[in-house]
């Protein structure tokens, strides 16, 4: 039996025993994502932990999707199996930057991506993931302006679904920058038949190069619904796990070589059974700042329906 097997089918065994609830994302690497009880985006990542009825849960992603689990349901024990895998668009957030400005500027809404920090999630006003966030933001009173941290591109792609102007903090996701509007062309050539599926954390000149845009989740269900059977992907690799499941008929092309988030791949077998075993780390976030980030996620789940 090679390890890999022999470490997942301990992982089976003590999450049984233990009755830990598993929540992957699908950036994660194919073999974990092969021992969840759940996969999903983050905004199903952190329905999931919600609902799960286990009273403890185990979350193989960055920080902020452990954090968010742990904000969503401080009844329950949140682990994580690599607490150091960060994301470094979530970090890129100044918070005193944004505390004083939200003194300074009382009018205005503050809208926060889910790739945020609690801190910065309890000084806003609600959060989006990138599957809710047209819908949240559609929603929000017309007289008053909006801040949107940190994404800068997907605040440009929410702008020009809702027509309405937001200030954007100037951040971006680092993978998500490397794709290109030349390895999309350089693509387009080679596959002339395929549909250009693309993340809104993808530049605008990208986005607007594709065919559909949209979350994680949203990728995966606009590939499982195509007619089409070649399709050329601008996120993260480990979506393909999900993508060969639901279209094992169809081939799948990533834009740029290698479009890795190492953060997300930095979870490995070895770290969750570890984290099973000794039921660490615990994610725990300091009351005051939680009660009010949870504000913030609660109101973002009401507006998603
Ligand atoms: P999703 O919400 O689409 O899963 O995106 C999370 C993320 O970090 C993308 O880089
Ligand atoms: Fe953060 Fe980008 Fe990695 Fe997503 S892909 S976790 S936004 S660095």
């Amino acid at each position: 039996m090679q390890r890999d097997d022999m470490i997942k089918q301990q992982i089976i065994k003590i999450k049984k025993e233990k009755s830990i609830f598993i929540i992957a994302h699908y950036y994660q690497r194919t073999e974990v994502q092969e021992i969840a009880d759940f996969i999903g985006d983050s905004y199903a990542m952190a329905l999931a932990a919600k609902k799960a009825k286990e009273e403890k849960i185990l979350v193989a992603g960055v920080d902020f999707m452990a954090e968010t689990a742990a904000i969503l349901c401080p009844e329950k024990t949140v682990l994580s199996p690599e607490p150091m895998a960060t994301c470094p668009m979530a970090d890129s957030v100044d918070i005193d930057e944004i505390k004083k400005y939200r003194e300074e500027n009382p009018e205005t809404l503050i809208v926060s991506y889910v790739n945020t920090p609690a801190s910065v999630k309890a000084v806003s006003d609600v959060c989006v993931t990138s599957s809710n966030a047209e819908k949240i933001a559609s929603k929000l009173p017309p007289n008053r302006p909006i801040l949107f941290i940190p994404d800068k591109n997907l605040a440009d792609f929410i702008e020009k679904k809702i027509g309405r102007n937001m200030e954007k903090y100037p951040s971006f996701c680092p993978v998500h920058a490397r794709v290109k509007t030349e390895s999309i062309r350089f693509c387009k050539e080679k596959y002339p038949q395929a549909e250009v599926l693309v993340h809104p954390e993808c530049a605008p000149e990208v986005v607007k190069m594709a065919d559909y845009t949209g979350s994680t989740g949203g990728i995966l269900n606009y590939a499982t619904h195509s007619p089409k059977k070649s399709f050329i992907i601008g996120t993260e690799e480990g979506i393909f796990y999900a993508l060969r499941q639901k279209r094992p008929d169809a081939e799948f092309i990533l834009a740029v070589d290698e479009l890795i988030c190492p953060n997300m791949k930095s979870i490995t077998l070895e770290k969750i059974l570890y984290s099973l075993e000794n039921e660490e780390t615990v994610i725990k976030v300091p009351e005051d700042i939680r009660e009010k980030a949870f504000n913030a996620l609660d109101k973002m789940i009401r507006l998603s329906q």
